[in-house]
């Protein structure tokens, strides 16, 4: 079966990958002509681990192409997944500009049957007007009669293990309206889910709202626990012990229990919003998700809020060092990273940043040019630091030497926004040491 994959970002890339290494003849689509000639030059735009293996082998196994021309290939292929971003716009809803365009350009070219798959996380109902801007301009190019079919298959991938969670799913939701794209949808994801066929089927508009809920629960757990770290911090309780005591109620479980500086990254933020601006579409309020946003924004200040509180204000002049930019490990993405919020607000105090991430510096230049420092290592950013501010988890940063780092930086403070150190140790260092909750 031939396919084509519209959006060649951190989805777009990763499916027609996949794909590809199931077997499938894969043309990834993109309007950004630079990011398909490093593809077609064999660089990957992105960080993602495995990923660059699987795109490799496909791309020399003449299984996953590369092209910023949809109408060269529209007429070969069967599936058609539309995986371009839908950011949010002004007004928190999800701009679905790009994706409208992929729906005109298909609807201008095709001339045979076609299976439109929404993969970008979109509002619900966007799939079905889809539906109709197809429709309507088939009428006008006079091929009304060419059918096609849309079906919604929202993304659960994580950055960080993009490759092994889409190899490996632990569900595929597929909305669809007919036997014909079920069957079609069926084969495609057969390879992926042999020993255990985990696509769930349901009707589109499920489909869609399925995507926003799961992100929804998700991003609530996270600020319900930084609410109760806060709240841990001030009746002098340990929020790690309380996680742990919590999360092994298997009704609960463990994951997205980890307090920190706030959740970013590509999704949960404009996720979030765009289910607000839905509901208030339709005349509904969601109360709960309008709290976990204003927890999440107030969290992101917490850390430049624990630095001035430890010099009782007078943080100009300072000079910090931000280990971790990307909003999470294993990945270079920094869209809505907390450590955005942090550094700004350190410069519109006059702190000098040091900063280094282990794969988010060249990312992190076009946010912050050369307003901060960038450093090689953590070792380098902490030289003469007056703090180290962790922000990201990343696996180097767990076990530093802190001997070296106590020699090193000016004063012995560390804030720790992912809670990844022990105490005791940063004490027995000659460090002052705060965490998220934990007194
Ligand atoms: N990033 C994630 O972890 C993740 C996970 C699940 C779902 N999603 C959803 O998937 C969608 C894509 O997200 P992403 O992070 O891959 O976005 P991205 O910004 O990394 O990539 C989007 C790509 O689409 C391209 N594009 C824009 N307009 C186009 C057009 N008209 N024709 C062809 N290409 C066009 C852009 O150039 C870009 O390369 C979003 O709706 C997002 O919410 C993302």
């Amino acid at each position: 079966m031939n396919i084509a994959v519209v959006g060649t970002g951190y989805v777009g890339l990763v499916s027609g990958a996949c794909f590809a290494e199931m077997g499938l003849n894969v043309t990834c689509v993109d309007i950004d002509s630079n990011k398909i000639d490093m593809l077609n030059r064999g660089e990957i735009p992105i960080y993602e681990p495995r990923l660059k293996s699987i795109v490799t082998k496909n791309h020399k196994a003449s299984r996953l192409h590369f092209t910023t021309d949809l109408k060269s290939v529209i007429n070969d292929i069967t599936i058609l997944f539309i995986a371009v971003g839908t950011p949010s716009d002004e007004e928190g809803n999800a701009d679905l500009s790009a994706v409208y365009a992929v729906a005109n350009s298909i609807a201008e070219s095709m001339q045979n049957y076609l299976l439109v798959v929404t993969k970008s996380t979109v509002p619900v109902g966007t799939t079905a007007k889809i539906k109709d801007l197809i429709a309507e301009k088939l009428v006008e190019r006079n091929l009304g009669h060419i059918e096609f079919d849309v079906a919604s298959n929202p993304e659960f991938l994580k950055e960080g293990a993009a490759v092994s969670d889409f190899m490996s799913p632990d569900r595929v939701v597929v909305g669809v309206e007919n036997d014909r794209a079920k069957d079609i949808m069926s084969r495609l994801y057969r390879p992926f889910l042999l020993n255990n066929f985990r696509v769930i089927f349901m009707d589109i508009l499920s489909s869609e709202m399925t995507k926003y809920a799961s992100n929804a629960m998700l991003a609530t757990r996270i600020s319900f626990m930084n609410d109760v770290a806060n709240l841990c911090e001030l009746v002098g309780a340990n929020v790690s012990m309380v996680r742990r005591g919590v999360g092994s109620d298997s009704r609960i479980g463990k994951s997205f229990l980890y307090p920190g500086a706030g959740y970013g990254g590509s999704c949960f933020p404009k996720d979030i919003k765009a289910l607000i601006r839905t509901a208030k579409d339709y005349g509904y309020q969601m109360r709960i998700l309008q709290a976990v946003e204003e927890v999440n924004n107030n969290q992101k200040e917490i850390l430049f809020k624990k630095l001035q509180h430890y010099f009782d204000g007078k943080v100009e002049g300072l000079t910090v060092a931000v280990w971790g930019l990307s909003f999470k490990p294993g990945t270079d993405d920094m869209r809505d990273a907390p450590s955005i919020n942090l550094i700004n607000r350190l410069l519109e105090n006059k702190v000098k940043v040091k900063a280094y991430d282990p794969a988010a510096m060249d990312e992190s230049k076009s946010h912050f040019g050369d307003k901060i420092e960038y450093a090689t290592d953590i070792y380098d950013a902490a030289n003469n630091a007056h703090a180290v501010i962790l922000v990201t988890e990343w696996e180097e940063f767990r076990l530093p030497n802190w001997s070296i780092l106590a020699k090193i930086m000016q004063k012995r403070l560390v804030l720790d926004g992912r809670n990844i150190y022990n105490a005791e140790e940063l004490a027995s260092n000659g460090f002052s040491y705060t965490s998220i909750g934990r007194v």
